[in-house]
């Protein structure tokens, strides 16, 4: 549904340059709940500003549903004044209405009512008095907001607000909804009531969501899939449960956190994810029966994830890793992901963490 292929931006300001996005392969699928996350700076709101066109990209291409917004946008030499597509071709115009975005401060006109402000891009597409206010009725029905329609949004919750925002995303039937930090200004309980509503839109609407966000809680609660951003490039990428099973994934370390690896020559640590029917087996204590040998559990976590139920466990086997080939192997056969990254290699330090930006 979105793909961009070596995607770049380098701005240029009083005669210094930064590269924001530096060659970035992104691939989301059709009716997915897509999270990028990254460190301030990482080039998150770059990316999805790219990915509507609101920024124009310095190379590369980005199309969604499968079509080509970049060769839409034609090729011009470098940016325009601000970033933005003054003079976009009404082919574009057409396209980008199609392409939902949901701000972190809602971005409501304060003199509008909530029905007129969800009727805002309705009114720029020409769609005529009646059949934009039965639209936009509709939407506010759909975000749970049918009886605030003629209040003004200083009258609104931020939660209430942000639903406001989302229904205004969706006048123009988008097939795509961006998000840029849409619940960061929100409390813990308005957060998830949003996540919720997003992830209901996802199913009722099939719609496809590409979200940034700095919160892991986030990820874990409405994502099928995840990107890491670092310095301008995605790092990691893939579905949810591949990254849990990816060796050494930091994502699924911030995911599922366990304890730190404690030092000693004669004994193999290991992590081992659980998702799926694996998570319901008794896995370990059979490994304990079958090799008649003792385990202990170093660290866990258990969460769900996109309504699955994942762990990781950091368990200790005695004896060197040569001497526990066997039992590891059998817990592969279980369908376990076992990471032996962490075999006896002395005390490590926890990792940094990745996010260590606080809610704005
Ligand atoms: N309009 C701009 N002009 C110049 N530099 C910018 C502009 N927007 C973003 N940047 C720079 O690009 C980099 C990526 O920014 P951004 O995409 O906002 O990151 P994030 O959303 O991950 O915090 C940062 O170094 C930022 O300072
Ligand atoms: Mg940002």
């Amino acid at each position: 549904m979105i793909t961009t292929t070596d995607l770049t931006k380098v701005y240029r300001s009083r005669g210094r340059e930064v590269t924001a996005l530096d060659g970035v392969d992104l691939h989301v699928r059709e009716g997915e709940v897509y999270g990028v996350v990254g460190q301030s700076g990482a080039g998150k709101s770059t990316l999805i500003r790219c990915v509507n066109l609101l920024e124009r990209p310095t190379s590369g291409t980005v199309s969604v549903a499968g079509q080509d917004l970049t060769a839409l946008a034609g090729r011009g030499r470098g940016a325009p004044p601000g970033g933005s597509w003054g003079s976009a071709g009404s082919a574009l115009r057409q396209a980008r209405s199609r392409i939902g975005m949901v701000f972190q401060h809602f971005n409501l006109l304060s003199s509008r009512t909530v029905r007129d402000n969800v009727e805002l891009p309705l009114e720029i597409l020409g769609v005529s008095g009646r059949e934009r206010t039965r639209k936009a009725l509709e939407l506010l029905e759909l975000v749970g907001l049918a009886d605030k329609a003629k209040a003004y949004p200083a009258q609104l919750s931020g939660g209430q607000k942000q639903r406001v925002g989302v229904a205004r995303a969706l006048a123009g039937d988008p097939k795509v909804l961006l998000s840029d930090e849409a619940t960061s200004a929100l409390d813990p309980e308005t957060t998830r009531s949003i996540l919720q509503l997003l992830r209901d839109l996802n199913r009722q609407l099939g719609l496809t969501v590409l979200l940034i966000t700095h919160e892991m809680d986030v990820v874990k609660t409405i994502c099928d899939s995840a990107a890491l951003m670092r310095d301008g490039r995605i790092v990691e990428s893939g579905s949810v449960s591949e990254l849990l099973a990816t060796p050494g994934s930091e994502l699924a370390r911030e995911l599922f956190p366990v304890g730190g690896v404690p030092s000693g020559e004669d004994r193999t640590v290991v992590d081992v994810t659980f998702q799926g029917e694996a998570a319901t087996k008794p896995v370990i204590s059979q490994l304990s029966r079958m090799y008649n040998i003792d385990i202990s559990i170093l660290g866990a976590a258990m969460d769900t994830v996109g309504g699955h139920q994942v762990g990781r466990m950091r368990i200790e086997l005695p004896g060197r890793f040569e001497e526990n080939v066997v039992p590891i192997g059998f817990l592969r056969e279980q369908g376990l992901q076992v990471d032996v990254a962490a075999i006896a290699d002395g005390p490590r330090a926890n990792p940094t963490p990745l996010l260590k930006e606080g809610a704005k």
